[in-house]
């Protein structure tokens, strides 16, 4: 068996330890003579599954009683029009636009209503989070919506904002259980799992009960209520019943591995590793404000573009997969999320050496 670094935005490596595991129950879960993907959600095993699965995520994140976990499909982009259609009582949102994610939830809430764009770094390429102390947030404004770490760019609020007594809604798709977070502040906190978590196909969202309500805008589908899916415990209709074993054994490992105030330690130093070589490198640079640098995705360049492409075909051939930035920022982009082991970035950053002393 031969294993890559694997540096992808999303879908991204996920732990060892959960693969094998899952390998291991494949043919026969726990004696029942069947893997997870072939058992009846409504089955004894499933049930234990998904309830087990949310109890762990309830410790991992201390998410108070009054809040809801939703196992939810449809991917993170779902919610841009989920979010609205669920919580724009007054036909207003603000948000701030601090990358692709955050700019695509801001378009889809306009078809519901008046969405206020607060706030934006796009002057910059998004390569830092507005000051977020004393925005205009509008009076009317039914929430206040953040994408809180901005994957393609590379930047992560390290305070939220003050949204001036609004409710909060985050997306945290990319740095989902990548350090602790205090739930009471958000209305509703959402991410997609295929970065930090688990396989793709699912969303998972944390919900305040008093923002579930049947009071939603006319039309909107009973798959697209959260009520819908409150009630019913997330199996409403057939959920991605692979995705939340697979997730529930990523909370187990988290668990173990010190939960997520010892994973905070852990991907700050090992974001460290690349930052520092990055800081004193005379060929790689950040591309992002350094009180704004993401400790799950680290975009680079070189400044040149024949070097950039050089760099990203060498690394592939030495085992260093999904270099290669998004297309919007061009260069090189390193995700680093919970599973990547330091070892991975340390390798990183000795491939990366080797390369400016060989292409002076
Ligand atoms: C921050 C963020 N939000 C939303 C999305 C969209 O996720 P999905 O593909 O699950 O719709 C992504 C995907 O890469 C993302 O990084």
């Amino acid at each position: 068996m031969s294993r890559v670094y694997n540096f992808s935005a999303g879908p991204a490596v996920l732990p060892e330890e959960v693969l094998k595991e899952v390998a291991d129950e494949m043919m026969d879960y726990r004696g029942c003579g069947m893997s997870v993907m072939e058992m009846s959600h409504r089955s004894k095993m499933f049930d234990d599954i998904i309830k087990e699965a949310e109890k762990d995520l309830r410790e991992l994140m201390h998410i108070p009683d009054n809040y809801k976990v939703l196992f939810l499909q449809g991917g993170a982009s779902q919610q841009f029009a989920m979010i609205p259609m669920n919580l724009m009582k007054n036909r207003v949102a603000d948000y701030i636009v601090t990358g692709q994610w955050a700019k695509k939830a801001w378009q889809e809430a306009q078809k519901y209503g008046k969405a206020n764009k607060i706030a934006s770094s796009e002057d910059k390429t998004f390569s830092y989070i507005p000051d977020c102390s004393d925005l205009p947030v509008s009076e009317d404004a039914d929430y206040v919506y953040i994408c809180e770490n901005n994957t393609i760019y590379g930047t992560k609020y390290k305070e939220l904002p003050n949204t001036k007594g609004k409710i909060l809604v985050s997306d945290v798709s990319s740095c989902f259980l990548s350090e602790p977070i205090d739930v009471t502040k958000y209305g509703l906190v959402y991410g997609g799992v295929q970065k930090n978590i688990g396989p793709a196909g699912m969303v998972i969202a944390i919900i305040r009960e008093d923002l579930i309500t049947e009071d939603v805008l006319p039309g909107t589908p009973t798959m697209l209520t959260y009520k819908t899916h409150a009630d019913a415990g997330s199996l409403y209709n057939t959920p991605n019943c692979f995705c939340i074993y697979v997730c529930g054994k990523v909370f187990k490992w988290l668990k173990k591995m010190g939960g997520l105030e010892a994973m905070k330690e852990r991907n700050e130093k090992k974001a460290a590793i690349l930052y520092d070589f990055l800081d004193q490198s005379e060929m790689f640079h950040g591309t992002v404000d350094k009180k704004d640098r993401s400790l799950m995705n680290v975009p680079f360049v070189t400044g040149d573009k024949e070097l950039d492409a050089k760099f990203v075909k060498e690394s592939q051939e030495a085992g260093f997969e999904n270099l290669k930035g998004h297309r919007t920022v061009g260069g090189m982009r390193a995700s680093i999320y919970n599973a990547m082991p330091m070892e991975g970035v340390e390798a990183l950053v000795a491939f990366m050496k080797k390369f400016e002393e060989e292409n002076r």
